[in-house]
């Protein structure tokens, strides 16, 4: 099977940041975004197709200094096509059936059961499901009998969401899913697709582990968090000469000599965090530099940031090269 993965977002809701980095690089407990998506992807795929647009050369470049572990290429578009058209312009060439990937979601889920799933009951494809509180900003799936979707809805009215069940992001789909999608202009698969799917049969598959969209500060943070807690940035220790609590996932070159740190903190490349400074439940993206007694909180730092000295910032989030 081989995997298409939607990553041609503007990430408006992450701005400043994704105004000079897309968000799916924005690294959370060491990885970025993409690259924790891409794991839950079985070893045996046999490409991976990058829908890519906003920023598509970055994302191109990054995955090429770090490759994975399948085949990938990428179709970038001219002009945003949303995610239908997105799924039409890279689809060409894609296995029956294929895995459809959002990129700004974490969860636990094998992907190959649910491939297991779709095999097991054909139809054109099965949803992952994740329950939550609020289903407003999500797809959101009415069930029937057999988890059968019977109705879908995308960012409900409120009063309007047929249930607490969200489209998770993560798909199992048969190719004549994209011969549906209309051509030659931005498509919003998820408006303009899926409720014509129901009558050929798709089915819901609920996911029983964590899950979350990445989207906004607030969820990032919140991801994070999740990714921290599932040991999914491995074994992460405090950096050399930081004390306090952690976990903290320090990349390449990132230093904090005489920091302290609480919990569920990324340390992207080259980061410097001086003595005397602390940092909690925050993203310090590469480069960034917070300097002696400074306090960063629940904040999301983009790259080549600075922390003057003594500074306390606190449920921010700040743009390349801002200074606070
Ligand atoms: N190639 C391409 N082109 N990809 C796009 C485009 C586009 O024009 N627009 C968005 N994407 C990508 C995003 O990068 C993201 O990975 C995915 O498609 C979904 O877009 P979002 O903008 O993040 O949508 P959302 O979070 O509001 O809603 C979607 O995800 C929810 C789960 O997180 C929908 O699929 C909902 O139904 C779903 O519940
Ligand atoms: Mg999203």
């Amino acid at each position: 099977m081989k995997a298409l993965v939607l990553i041609g977002g503007f990430g408006t809701r992450l701005r400043p940041i994704t105004l000079t980095v897309p968000k799916q690089l924005i690294p959370l407990a060491g990885k970025p975004m993409l690259y924790h998506v891409l794991d839950l992807l079985p070893a045996d795929v046999d490409e991976v197709v990058l829908a890519t647009g906003y920023k598509a050369d970055l994302i191109d470049a990054y995955v090429r200094e770090h490759p994975l572990r399948w085949p990938v290429r990428t179709v970038p578009e001219a002009e945003p096509l949303g995610t239908g058209g997105g799924m039409k312009n890279a689809g060409s060439g894609m296995s029956d059936p294929f895995y459809l990937l959002n990129s700004d979601v974490i969860a636990s889920v094998e992907l190959a059961k649910v491939a297991d799933a779709h095999a097991a009951r054909g139809g054109v494809g099965v949803m992952t499901l994740a329950e939550v509180d609020d289903p407003r900003p999500y797809g959101v799936a009415a069930l029937g009998e057999n988890d059968r979707i019977t109705g879908f809805v995308e960012k409900p009215e409120p009063e309007r969401a047929p249930s607490r069940w969200i489209n998770a992001g993560l798909a199992v789909y048969a190719r004549e899913v994209l011969d549906a999608i209309p051509g030659g202009r931005p498509v919003s698969f998820e408006r303009e697709v899926v409720p014509g799917l129901l009558e050929r049969g798709l089915y819901g598959y609920r996911l029983t582990g964590y899950w979350d969209d990445a989207g906004t500060p607030e969820r990032l943070l919140r991801s994070q968090r999740l990714l921290f807690e599932d040991g999914r940035a491995g074994r992460s220790r405090l950096p050399a000469g930081a004390f306090g609590t952690g976990p903290v996932a320090a990349m390449a070159g990132a230093s904090a000599e005489g920091a302290s740190f609480g919990p569920h903190v990324t340390l992207g490349p080259g980061v410097r965090v001086e003595a005397g400074a602390h940092v909690e439940n925050s993203i310090l993206m590469e480069g960034t530099h917070v300097e002696r007694e400074a306090t960063v909180v629940g904040s999301i730092l983009g790259p080549h940031t600075r922390v003057r000295a003594g500074h306390r910032v606190a449920g921010q989030v700040l743009g390349e090269r801002a200074e606070a």
